[in-house]
């Protein structure tokens, strides 16, 4: 399966913030914004990304993420000249995908609880039709909202509705089998002018094959897009680590536990960093074996 990393827009909701600079470049407590759709890839066992950034951004995201390589991953880069919309990302991507399942992660969406890597490395194993995720908020409204049958069977999906018909917010983390490129190509443009993620999920649905993931109470889904929404993710991220002592999406370290690289790649990579970060890659090689899966 291949990964698709929606990390443009124009964050004017972070404005004067994101006038000099691409939101999901900002930090999240100790790391880039971007590396937590990319840790969430690949704990999916996605090693092949597409990152999709505004054409002035890009090059920040090449020097951040290079090549892919020292990660066991494959890096490519591909610039959307205007926000024209989520389902975009397969419009700009389709050579990319070619023929193969995708999965779509946007920028700005963080997922953190237990159990949720052994849940995300089934998800990356789809072969036909779409899943996608869907978490309980307060605010419905806000996103887009699935409906559901008791037995979690999708009724309908609707973008940003007045009138939510549940409190099921749809996650900003997609997997697809190979039509969603012709799906996404059929979309017209909505009401606020954008090619919308949900008509593409309203296609799945209308074939019957639109799967939804309850996510699970214990299970942090937050995004990043307000003043609020940032500070609130840095001081969660702060909260865990501080206590466990592990970190939330640190790619070094899932690349190390996915196998995708070995001891010695981990320790190069950790020797790169004077600072905590790389002491913290080292200390993972001095683990008890146990704690080492
Ligand atoms: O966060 C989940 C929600 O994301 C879903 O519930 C909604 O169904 C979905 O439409 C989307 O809603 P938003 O209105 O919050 O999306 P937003 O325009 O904020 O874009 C989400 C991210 O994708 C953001 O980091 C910017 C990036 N983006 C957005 C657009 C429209 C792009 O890179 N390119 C784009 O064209």
């Amino acid at each position: 399966m291949k990964g698709i990393i929606l990390a443009g827009g124009k964050g004017t909701r972070l404005y004067p913030i994101t006038r000099g600079a691409s939101k999901q470049l900002l930090p999240i407590y100790d790391k880039p914004m971007i590396f937590h759709p990319i840790t969430t890839l690949m704990l999916a066992g996605i090693r092949d990304i597409l990152v999709i950034a505004m054409p002035d951004s890009l090059s920040s995201y090449q020097r951040l993420l290079g090549t892919g390589e020292d990660w066991g991953m494959s890096f490519t880069y591909a610039p959307q000249p205007e926000p024209r919309g989520l389902a975009d990302a397969f419009i700009i991507g389709a050579g990319f995908v070619g023929g193969h399942c995708s999965a779509l992660a946007l920028g700005d969406n963080m997922f953190y609880g237990a159990g949720l890597g052994g849940e995300l490395e089934s998800f990356g194993k789809l072969e036909t039709g779409a899943t996608i995720l869907a978490c309980q908020v307060t605010n419905p409204s806000e996103f887009g909202v699935v409906e559901m049958a008791p037995d979690g069977t999708a009724l309908s999906i609707e973008e940003k509705p007045t009138r939510p018909r549940s409190n099921w917010a749809v996650t900003g983390l997609y997997f697809y089998d190979q039509d969603v490129v012709d799906i996404a190509r059929e979309v017209q443009s909505s009401a606020r002018g954008e090619l919308e993620i949900t008509s593409v999920n309203e296609a799945y649905l209308k074939r019957g094959n639109l799967k939804v993931h309850r996510l699970a109470r214990g299970t942090a889904w937050l995004d990043a897009g307000t003043f609020d929404g940032l500070i609130q993710a840095s001081q969660f991220v702060q909260t865990v680590e501080k206590r466990q002592g592990m970190k939330i999406a640190c790619p070094e370290e899932v690349a190390w536990r996915k196998h995708f690289i070995n001891d010695a790649q981990l320790d190069k990579l950790a020797s790169e960093y004077k600072n905590e970060y790389g002491q913290y890659l080292h200390s993972l090689l001095n683990m008890p074996f146990w704690e080492q899966t």
